[in-house]
């Protein structure tokens, strides 16, 4: 660039400046193939963490992620492509049992994946919980089993958004993830590049969630649905509760087991709302039902007569995995130790802690501290409980899946630290807080 330094925008942003879409382009370009150092990155992230971003400068640096690798062309794809992004959470069983509904039901869903890291699992990990299933399928594969079911999840590859994978993990190590401009250009910069015509995402508010306010994660789902709306793709973004866990079951192979729940009409009623209405906006924006009503009644028609289950278990096939554990659970990954936890006291459930539950389920092993940690998919934890319920004491709230005594006692001392018991009764959390939808310029918030 004409004679100006990283130091020199650091400085600019550091000062509350907006930079130029030129300069953004020169950093990112030097994050990419790695011209620029490590330290000056990390300083430039922490600049923009403190001073935040204008829409412009937000919009520019989440154009410069999506065109740092390949973008994805899925033209050869029939029919309108609809995709799902979670902004990261615990027991968020959602992508599996959603594509396996949705798919059912004639929508088109391309899903690329990410792992896990943290307290917040990932689809590509639960998936490998399968025997067999093969997350690396070539374009090629990808595109002929969406074609053929409707429906494929495959992990995001290196040469997608390369610039997101560095400043995500440097990101990572210096407590810079939560910043609205960040996540949102992490998060659209990694849609745009994989080619779907629907973006629906799921942005989720609390203690288990990078948002911690509803009106910080209300911003982060605007930023991105103009983001995406700006880059023609009609996006659509809903702000759900992650105070407590959304399902019951943490941890890779028994989330997998939620899942088939799920698809046989069962499981966690807070997870199937958040699959049920993702899986609504996906029918109408397919253009397969008309109101919310119509797409509600396909989708748990096609959970009732077991054809959204065969879908999954086509697809598992499809991409190598054998499907014979949704009959015969004990296929998948198996702890060696169960322990059981009984609750200590007597009242109403006032909180169930999600992030101290993902770091829970994180130390067992079943989630990743550092991305190159390796991780046990059969270990985990499965609660009984919600916020609001009543509980007394001596009943059984919780099972562990762990790899040994030890484990599991220290996994029952967090559990128990998550949980809070009130004498007086507490309203359950609302799932689903607000939709927020842009049509013709004018950004629409609804909530439900
Ligand atoms: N998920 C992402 O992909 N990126 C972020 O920055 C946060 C969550
Ligand atoms: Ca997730």
């Amino acid at each position: 660039m004409t004679g100006e330094t990283l130091a020199e925008l650091i400085q600019l942003k550091k000062t509350g400046r907006e930079l130029s879409d030129r300069q953004i382009s020169w950093w990112i370009e030097g994050v990419t193939n790695g011209s620029i150092p490590d330290y000056q990155t990390t300083a430039m992230l922490m600049a923009i963490y403190f001073k935040g971003m204008s829409p412009r400068e937000t919009a520019w640096l989440t154009h410069c992620i999506s065109t740092s690798g390949d973008v994805i062309d899925l033209s050869s794809l029939k029919g309108i492509k609809c995709d799902k992004h979670s902004s990261g959470g615990v027991a968020d069983t959602v992508s599996i049992p959603l594509i396996a509904i949705a798919a059912s039901c004639g929508a088109v869903m391309p899903k690329m994946s990410g792992r896990g890291l943290g307290h917040t699992g990932g689809t590509i990990d639960k998936l490998e919980a399968i025997p067999g299933f093969n997350v690396n399928l070539t374009k090629a594969q990808f595109t002929e089993i969406v074609n053929r079911w409707g429906g494929a999840i495959m992990a995001q590859t290196s040469d997608v958004a390369p610039a997101d994978k560095k400043l995500y993990a440097l990101r990572d190590v210096t407590a810079t993830i939560d910043s609205i401009p960040l996540i949102a250009s992490s998060i659209m910069g990694k849609k745009l590049a994989s080619g779907a015509d629907v973006i629906v995402l799921d942005v989720k508010w609390g203690s288990g969630a990078f948002m911690s306010s509803t009106s910080e994660a209300i911003d982060l789902a605007r930023t991105m649905v103009e983001i995406g709306e700006d880059n023609g793709k009609r996006t659509i973004a809903y702000v759900t509760d992650m105070n407590e866990p959304l399902g019951d079951a943490v941890g890779n192979a028994l989330e997998i087991l939620e899942a088939v729940q799920v698809l046989r009409g069962g499981g966690p009623p807070k997870l199937r709302e958040v699959i049920l209405t993702l899986c609504d906006e996906i029918l109408i924006q397919s253009g397969l039902a008309q109101s919310p009503q119509e797409a509600r009644a396909h989708a748990l028609r096609a959970i009732a007569d077991g054809s959204a289950l065969r879908r999954l278990a086509d697809i598992v096939s499809a991409q190598d995995g054998d499907p014979s554990f949704i009959d015969h659970p004990e296929l998948l990954p198996q702890a060696a130790v169960e322990r059981t936890v009984h609750a200590r006291w007597s009242g109403f459930v006032s909180r169930i802690d999600a992030r101290g539950i993902g770091e829970a389920a994180m130390h067992l092993g079943a989630g990743r501290q550092t991305k190159e940690d390796a991780i046990d998919l059969s270990v985990g934890l499965v609660l009984d409980i919600k916020t609001g319920d009543t509980v007394s004491a001596g009943q059984k709230i919780a099972s562990i899946f762990a790899r040994n005594d030890e484990d599991a006692r220290v996994c029952e001392q967090e559990i128990l630290a998550s949980i809070n018991v009130s004498p007086t009764a507490v309203p359950p959390w609302q799932t689903v807080v607000a939709r927020i939808t842009r049509k013709d310029g004018v950004v629409t918030y609804e909530h439900p």
